[in-house]
């Protein structure tokens, strides 16, 4: 069984398909965190974001120590990872990974939660269940703004706002899997629910008790 939660930046993924690949006892995957470590060696190695083989050869590269960083959290590499994302090459080298997880869940999981913006649409087309979480803009950037403030003392609202706006016309307009639902998705708006209730929405579509369509 494949899960694939998709959906624009701090509309509660992460959560979300952590909690249900707990409860469901599946395995999970964030694919945000690879490109996130393939971002930020893009910036330790200063490469031009712009060239897209390097920042391939960078995304090809990337190790579990990468992906351990805690740096791959920050807004300024969440913003390179937008950036580099936008590179057929960078995608490709990355979407091996993504596939050989779903096909082959490690520790013999009976299932996968994998978490993007294009699992549904792109890399497994073929998930059995598809969830598409979004929330308003406002209420995205005061949940990343509330995340990144105990981190980084000098973030303002102001920034995260600005950041997410970016990100999300970056992520939606490139011209190679953007991010848009699948047409058979489960589209769940968390503006209003809090983080049980869109859980408990998302495992209750999971199990096939609503919005299949
Ligand atoms: O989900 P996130 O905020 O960790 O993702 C960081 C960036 O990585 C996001 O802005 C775009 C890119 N990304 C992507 O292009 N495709 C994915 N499946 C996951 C992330």
């Amino acid at each position: 069984m494949i899960v694939a939660v998709d959906g624009p930046a701090a509309a509660g993924k992460g959560t979300i398909a952590r909690r249900l690949a707990e409860e469901l006892g599946y395995a999970h995957l964030d694919t945000g965190a690879l490109y996130r470590a393939a971002a930020l060696r893009v910036l330790d190695a200063g490469i031009d974001p712009d060239d897209a083989a390097a920042a391939a050869a960078a995304a090809a590269g990337i190790t579990q120590t990468d992906l351990a960083d805690p740096r791959i959290r920050d807004d300024h590499t969440a913003k390179m990872a937008s950036r580099v994302s936008v590179h057929p090459q960078v995608r490709a080298a990355l979407l091996d990974h993504q596939r050989n997880f779903a096909a082959h869940p490690p520790g013999g999981a009976k299932g996968v939660v994998i978490e993007g913006r294009d699992i549904g649409t792109v890399v497994c087309p073929q998930a059995e269940r598809k969830i598409f979480l979004d929330a308003s803009i406002e209420i995205r950037a005061e949940r990343r703004f509330q995340e990144l403030r105990g981190r980084d003392a000098k973030v303002t609202r102001e920034e995260v706002l600005k950041d997410i706006r970016k990100r999300d016309e970056a992520d939606r307009s490139r011209a190679v899997s953007p991010l848009v639902p699948a047409p058979d998705a489960y589209l769940l708006d968390t503006s209003n629910l809090d983080i049980d209730s869109a859980s408990a929405a998302a495992k209750a579509y999971v199990l096939g008790g609503v919005g299949l369509p």
